[in-house]
């Protein structure tokens, strides 16, 4: 297992390309289990959830052909994927226990064979993650569900003694939390091949569904809605092969951004998503960031120069986490380091995940003064971090850990990074380009002491 050594205090300064967006890719490549014909992917990143995922759909009967990007600094290699057997439809819990986005293979493979079994995601270091809402939309397509050994199996009952079709329906797929974004994807894309027209209330605006409706638009699906709550599918009989570029991943450039303002630094991001980090961007800039897009390109495309809070010092903000376009859970962790060496006291609320805070602890043993009750955490900012070693077994609070490293003084040790291997590609390269003093360390030798 590795670790990161890093030593703080360094302003980071230069310029980073964006890679595409794990969170898009996942249903992306599940989406392939639609067709018969071949897909390409473009701009998908180098990470351990994607090497899962193209296991499982190499499982699945997919032929998978990746092709690694040239350039390091490239938003990601390309992935062609071809199903030429699907005899196997089971996705099975040594997979799906490392990789929850396994669930998204479920709503194509029903759609497409008619039956799928795919183990039920157990726990998550974040909290509690049913897929209740994933199953009450396939249900509401005519899917039978039953749960065996721990597996949900899905059927697409037979028609006279033939081969059924999933039927469109009328969907509200809003939840406790709001709604259910791969549950959105799900569902989509098995109304893709349903009979007649799908209306899906409350769907997730986020934009990754709306790169999987686009994609399943250019395989021949008629989508309209995607980025709204309600999306209408009118199901088509069959869906072709496509070319598609991944999105830029939205959480990986708002972290650079919460690097830039933690080290007071200056970062120029390529390839970046802004339109899909507006409240980010806003919260950052109440903190005190300055940011600068170019208007002329795309703007989930463009160029943003992030500026830290200069001689004024980082401001205290509030923030309550919400689906798109309110501040993403996913980059709640990385903002409170950066509210940890505020002048003042931030309030941060997480409203999708309320037991989404394993770096509080962590982040407390690097001396930020936290108060936390249920989901809301008072972060009393201090003069100083000092490093230490620290872990946490999630993906987005081990980066939160990394940002706390970068500004604090002396040493932090970042254990088990293989949690930010899901999800950062080659972080700590990217980091040390932009100055810092980061180093990737097989755990079998000794720990510096910090
Ligand atoms: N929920 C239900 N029932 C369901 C599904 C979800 O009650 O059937 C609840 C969840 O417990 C949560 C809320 O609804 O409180 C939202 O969960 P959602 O289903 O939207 O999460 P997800 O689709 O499983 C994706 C991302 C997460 C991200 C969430 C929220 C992927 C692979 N994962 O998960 O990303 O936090 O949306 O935006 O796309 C991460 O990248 O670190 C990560 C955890």
């Amino acid at each position: 297992m590795d670790r990161f050594d890093i030593r703080g205090g360094t302003r980071l300064a230069g310029r980073l390309s964006v890679k595409g967006s794990k969170n898009a890719a996942l249903p992306l490549l599940a989406a392939t289990l639609l067709t018969d014909e071949p897909v390409t992917f473009r701009h998908v990143p180098d990470l351990a959830d994607i090497r899962n995922m193209l296991r499982l759909l190499g499982e699945l009967g997919c032929q998978v052909d990746s092709s690694p990007a040239t350039d390091t600094d490239s938003p990601g290699g390309s992935v062609r994927l071809h199903v030429t057997d699907p005899t196997v439809s089971h996705a099975r819990y040594e997979i799906v226990r490392t990789m929850r986005a396994s669930i998204s293979a479920l709503g194509p493979m029903l759609a497409k064979r008619g039956y799928a079994r795919i183990s039920l995601p157990g726990g998550c270091s974040i909290g509690e993650r049913p897929v209740d809402l994933h199953l009450r939309g396939l249900q509401a397509l005519g899917a039978d569900i039953t749960l065996d050994s721990g597996d949900i199996i899905a059927r697409v009952p037979k028609a006279h003694g033939k081969a059924g079709r999933l039927r469109g329906a009328r969907i509200f797929l809003g939840g406790p939390f709001g709604s259910t974004v791969l549950g959105t994807a799900n569902v989509m894309c098995a109304a893709a091949l349903a009979e007649g027209t799908t209306v899906i209330e409350s769907a997730a605006c986020e934009p990754e569904v709306v790169d999987v409706a686009n994609l399943l638009i250019a395989m021949g699906a008629r989508i309209t809605g995607a980025g709204s709550p309600r999306i209408t599918i009118h199901g088509v009989e069959r869906l072709r092969g496509a070319d598609h570029t991944v999105i830029p991943d939205r959480i990986e450039a708002g972290t650079y951004m919460c690097a830039a303002l933690i080290t007071n630094g200056d970062i120029t991001l390529d390839n970046c998503p802004a339109d899909a980090l507006m409240a980010h961007m806003d919260r950052l800039t109440h903190a005190g960031g300055h940011f600068e897009t170019d208007d002329k390109k795309d703007p989930m495309r463009t160029t943003v120069r992030c500026q830290g809070a200069g001689t004024r010092g980082i401001q205290p903000i509030e923030v309550t986490t919400q689906p798109h376009p309110g501040f993403p859970t996913d980059l709640q962790a990385q903002l409170m380091a950066v509210l940890t060496l505020a002048d003042g006291n931030s309030v941060i609320t997480e409203r999708i995940f309320t037991e989404r805070f394993l770096h509080v602890a962590e982040l407390s043993r690097m001396g930020a003064n936290l108060f936390r009750q249920g989901p809301t955490v008072i972060v009393s900012g201090v003069r100083r971090l000092v490093g230490a070693p620290v872990m946490a077994s999630d993906l987005r609070a081990s980066a939160c850990l990394v940002l706390a490293g970068l500004a604090a003084e002396g040493t932090t040790v970042v254990n088990r990074v293989y949690h930010l291997d899901r999800g950062y590609e080659r972080m700590e390269d990217r980091l040390r380009a932009l100055g810092a003093n980061i180093e990737r360390v097989n755990e079998k030798e000794p720990a510096i002491s910090a």
